[in-house]
């Protein structure tokens, strides 16, 4: 097995004019400002996988402590939040699939909700056209975050107090941790919006760029966790942060109000689980749509001998492409918060309905899009965002995926709170026909709505093997998360190829509109030329599709976790 490791520390001394703090008293079992990415590991206890190496090293140190995968995943997003403002948050939302030692499995929504006073039109200028800054950037683009209740609700799975969870997030924010190249890029390519979309300026922004080793310290947000760690969820939904967040939203022509703050409500919902030639496959159900694509289009490639084509032939990623377009057509139409719209749920699942999408499948050429409606249902009856995957050795196993929409979400962080808002409205349909920043429509099904929570693509998934877990996986990327995952399960389960591989080789790709194959940098260009003969565009190649976070249970009980190397994504456990 290939293990490799980048040494963070020398690489970032060398780069760094100024000298990391000395280590003080500190409860953590890791050094925030010297350490090291591990990519793949095994272990036998516990593992955990996720966008960032601190984060991941704070899951495992609660591990070791006797905390089980919830304790460790609820430690590991709050780690998040502090080390990887791009997508772990406060100020966002994100959904929780588990299976628990007692073999039940849990899914818990924990979106965000369009608040008290948001309507339809809410993002339609005065000629009724959509105005996309506004539902992307700055106050208005907000919902009611949900994390904070999320970790909350989750915790009843937990060993141990959630104050002990939280304090690796409130000692890494206090007292600060190294920030990688990239980590300085991405803030440095940041300080335009931080200006425009800020009446105070937070912590992010610097007179002088960003470098690898500078050291990051949030005191705002550490007071926003330590209110927290003090109150529970009412320390962020009540009291001093629900001030400073409706302050920030008066400042900003925001709508989120104090009852929206303290309605909000995480909500366990019933998995969207089926069955795949023996295993079991657990995804998360509405407002995400993940679950259920998945599903679509594992069904729509079970019959078909994909293993025979072969990974990477042109008949297998047609195929696969084909199948994105279809599922992507009917999430355009019939998908979004099922509170709120009747989701044909069962019949969009349901395999004659899916084998009848496939009629008009044709090995030899293009099913152009325009041609391909949503299906017609039979009468009887997310870009950034961030993974983590966990395990321990009890039989738990947790996906989580989270998210602010964009990268650092509005851009808009709550003045005096230190953490960034989402800018999740944007993934409601703010006009039919009009595309989100992901390029996806929508219509009725994921209009706004005071109270609905707007519909997801985030796919946390587990594969269960005669019950017992087998693989847990996901990826950040919008509308390319299903399709992520979705080719990730078709590497491991028939492609059967390590994870390694399955996380890491090439992807592409398609979601009905535009109707284009998007593939990233290392794709086979051979496979693209003869997909342009039959028909097929390509959009222009992308660096990286998605950060998958995998770990997959060895045949020898050992747990075999890879972290994506699309990022500064780590593998830890123990
Ligand atoms: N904001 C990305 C998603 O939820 O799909």
């Amino acid at each position: 097995m290939v293990k490799y490791s980048i040494a963070i520390a020398g690489m970032l001394s060398l780069l760094s004019a100024c000298k990391p703090p000395q280590k003080s008293a500190s409860s953590l079992d890791f050094d925030p400002y010297h350490y090291t990415v591990n990519k793949k590991l095994e272990a036998e206890n516990g593992a955990v996988v996720s966008a960032h190496p601190l984060a991941s090293k704070a899951g495992v140190s609660i591990l070791k402590s006797g905390g089980n995968a919830v304790d460790a995943a609820i430690a590991t997003q709050l780690a998040l939040a502090v080390v990887y403002p791009n997508a772990g948050n406060l100020g966002g939302g994100g959904f929780m699939v588990a299976r628990l030692s007692n073999g039940e499995t849990v899914s818990l929504d924990y979106r965000e909700m369009a608040p008290g006073s948001a309507h339809r039109d809410m993002y339609l200028d005065a000629a009724g056209n959509a105005d996309l800054e506004k539902s992307q950037l700055g106050h208005l683009s907000s919902g009611v975050p949900g994390t904070v209740a999320g970790l909350f609700a989750s915790h009843q799975y937990a060993k141990l107090p959630f104050e002990k969870l939280i304090q690796p997030a409130i000692e890494l924010a206090e007292k600060g941790f190294i920030i990688s190249a990239s980590e300085a890029r991405s803030l440095n390519s940041l300080q335009a919006d931080l200006k425009k979309y800020n009446s105070e300026m937070p912590v992010f922004v610097k007179t002088i760029p960003w470098k690898a080793g500078d050291t990051l310290v949030q005191k705002d947000l550490a007071s926003t966790l330590r209110r927290i760690q003090k109150k529970g969820a009412a320390g962020f939904y009540e009291g001093e942060t629900a001030k400073l967040i409706v302050e920030e939203m008066k400042r900003g022509k925001g709508i989120i109000s104090l009852d929206d703050l303290k309605n909000y409500k995480a909500i366990y919902r019933t998995p969207h689980s089926f069955d795949y030639k023996g295993y079991k496959i657990v995804g998360m159900p509405m407002p995400s749509s993940g679950g259920l694509l998945v599903n679509q289009m594992m069904k729509m490639i079970e019959d078909k001998n994909i293993a025979a084509m072969g990974f990477h032939s042109v008949q297998a990623i047609q195929l696969m492409t084909e199948v994105e377009r279809r599922a992507f057509a009917d999430r355009a139409e019939y998908m979004g918060d099922a509170d709120y719209y009747k989701v044909p749920v069962k019949m969009l699942s349901n395999e004659v309905y899916l084998q009848t999408r496939m009629k008009n499948y044709d090995p030899a050429k293009a099913t152009p899009s325009s041609i391909i409606k949503p299906g017609e249902l039979l009468r009887a009856e997310s870009e950034e965002t961030t993974h983590l995957s966990v395990i321990d050795k009890e039989g738990n196993a947790v996906a989580v995926t989270t998210t602010l929409n964009n990268s650092y979400g509005s851009r808009t962080v709550v003045g005096g709170a230190g953490f960034f808002m989402n800018d999740e409205m944007d993934d409601f349909s703010i006009k039919p026909g009009v595309p989100n920043m992901y390029g996806a429509v929508g219509g009725e099904a994921n209009a706004i709505k005071a109270g609905k929570r707007m519909l997801s693509s985030m796919t946390p998934t587990l594969v269960l093997k005669d019950g017992k877990p087998y693989i847990v996986v996901g990826t950040p990327g919008g509308t390319t998360i299903p399709t992520q995952v979705f080719q990730t399960l078709v590497n491991l389960l028939e492609f059967n190829m390590s994870t390694e591989d399955a996380v890491y080789k090439p992807k592409f790709h398609h979601q009905w509109l535009p109707d284009e194959v998007m593939i990233e940098k290392g794709f086979p260009v051979a496979v693209k030329e003869a997909m342009q003969k039959m028909g097929y565009s390509f959009s222009r190649e992308r660096g990286g599709i998605g950060r998958t976070e995998c770990i997959r249970v060895l045949p020898n009980g050992k747990f075999e976790a890879v972290a994506d190397n699309r990022g500064d994504d780590a593998a830890e456990g123990y």
